[in-house]
């Protein structure tokens, strides 16, 4: 063997190496089917989280501060996994080196604050649509842009609805069409038919842009979303010929929901980009009174109307459809699943004491501002390793100021130890808040 061929092997398993190191976290479109068979066998309870849109406000921008505060968020949550709706770089105008560091920011973001919870992505108009940026996105994110996964009792199917805009016919925009990307037998249209026939106990859709546009709701010139109702319809009456219990949609940046038949469509485009509407609408929403809870009524005084104005859409809001930036916790449950919106801040992790790898002890604060009872499955401790392990208890304070353990039922739980290096080792405990409430989880070296 050639010095110089042998060089450019070690180089290439190297790169191989580190490039699979790399990404552990992000879970690419070509191998989530095995993965999710591996992490998810006889999974039958689980959770996960649904986030997208946290493009900056325009190219050659910041990336928003609220998509971290999310990301730290996700990380003490710390759910199975988390599926991205897309559109994390802007992406228009980028060349494809531009769009690489862009979608690299984001990945390395995203690892500082959750690199030990999957993560899946579908791709945004904004990843892959313009030029050749597609170049970019699929040796971070799978060859396959349209693909599926079973995990556990659940069937996940990932739709593409913004195809790069040179595969495209003439007059198609977003929308559901029969296009394969070359990593299939069947292109999509055809695909999607097929896995659809996947049996499990819960169904979810995953894609960019929703079915149920709350800005451009009868189509129009300048649909924001599908091109055509034609083509929506093609792929939502498939859907409600399905079990389908979910499609999770972002592209729009506002949070909104309808539901038809048994179905939820969610559009969950307040991931940090810019919010398209007024926070709340009009006013006199849910007055209490059937049978038209949904009354909506407008003042120019209030909330600008509740107008939404932007290149594709001037219209009222329609109710529900709020501008708040937010993420969505999923928990399947055996036959149940729910759906909880959450806004950044929701909890917080404070720590008190140690966590810096010396102190025997640490202590944080974990403080859950939601109204209901929440598991927190990733604070993390940095302690000196310890041979004897580690011993972990809860305390709280209540309303008169005193101080007692946290009940036996409740304690928190050590769930993971990394060994860092010989001197020290992340704890990562799991604890379960009261609403309203803080608890003070304490770590100790044995
Ligand atoms: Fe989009």
């Amino acid at each position: 063997m050639k010095r110089s061929f042998k060089i450019l092997l070690v180089l290439s398993i190297l790169v191989l190496f580190v490039s699979t190191w790399a990404f552990a976290g992000i879970v690419k479109s070509d191998v989530a089917a095995q993965w999710a068979k591996n992490e998810g066998a006889g999974k039958t309870s689980f959770t996960f989280i649904v986030f997208g849109d946290n493009r900056p406000t325009s190219p050659a921008r910041p990336m928003p501060e609220v998509v971290k505060v999310m990301m730290r968020e996700i990380g003490y949550i710390h759910p199975d996994f988390v599926i991205n709706t897309g559109d994390m770089i802007i992406g228009y105008t980028d060349t494809v080196e531009q769009a690489r560091e862009e979608l690299l920011g984001f990945i390395d973001e995203y690892y500082k604050y959750a690199e030990d919870v999957p993560m899946l992505v579908v791709a945004g108009n904004h990843e892959i649509r313009p030029g050749d940026i597609v170049d970019a996105y699929r040796p971070l994110f799978g060859k396959k842009l349209y693909y599926d996964f079973t995990y556990g009792n659940s069937h996940f199917i990932m739709v593409n609805t913004n195809f790069p805009g040179k595969w495209l016919e003439k007059g198609q925009k977003y929308g559901f069409y029969n296009i394969n990307d070359g990593e299939h037998k069947l292109a999509m249209a055809d695909w999607f038919k097929e896995v659809l026939k996947v049996k499990a106990d819960h169904t979810f859709v995953v894609q960019h842009v929703p079915l149920f546009s709350a800005l451009s709701p009868n189509f129009g010139k300048h649909p924001k979303s599908f091109k055509t109702k034609e083509n929506r319809d093609e792929e939502l009456n498939l859907i409600m010929g399905a079990d389908v219990d979910a499609v999770f949609s972002g592209h729009e940046h506002i949070v909104y929901v309808e539901k038809h038949g048994e179905t939820f469509f969610f559009t969950l485009g307040g991931g940090g980009a810019p919010l398209y509407g007024t926070t709340t609408g009009g006013y006199n929403i849910n007055t209490g009174e059937g049978p038209d809870y949904a009354k909506l009524t407008y003042d120019p005084a209030y909330e600008n109307g509740g107008r939404a104005k932007g290149y594709h859409y001037d219209l009222h809001l329609p109710a529900g459809a709020l501008s708040i930036f937010s993420y969505m916790l999923v928990t399947v449950n055996g036959d149940k699943v729910s759906y909880e919106l959450l806004i950044p801040h929701n909890m917080e992790v404070t720590y008190v004491k140690g966590n810096d790898g010396i102190a025997n002890e640490a202590v944080a604060t974990v403080a859950n501002r939601t109204p209901f009872e929440r598991t927190y499955k990733g604070i993390k401790f940095l302690m000196p390793y310890s041979e004897s392990g580690y011993e972990v208890y809860g305390t709280q304070i209540d309303w008169a100021r005193k101080e007692s353990q946290v009940s036996e039922d409740k304690a928190p739980k050590i769930l993971e130890v990394k060994k860092i290096n010989d001197y020290q080792a992340v704890v990562r405990v799991a604890v379960t808040v009261p609403g309203a409430f803080s608890i003070d989880v304490h770590v100790k070296a044995k």
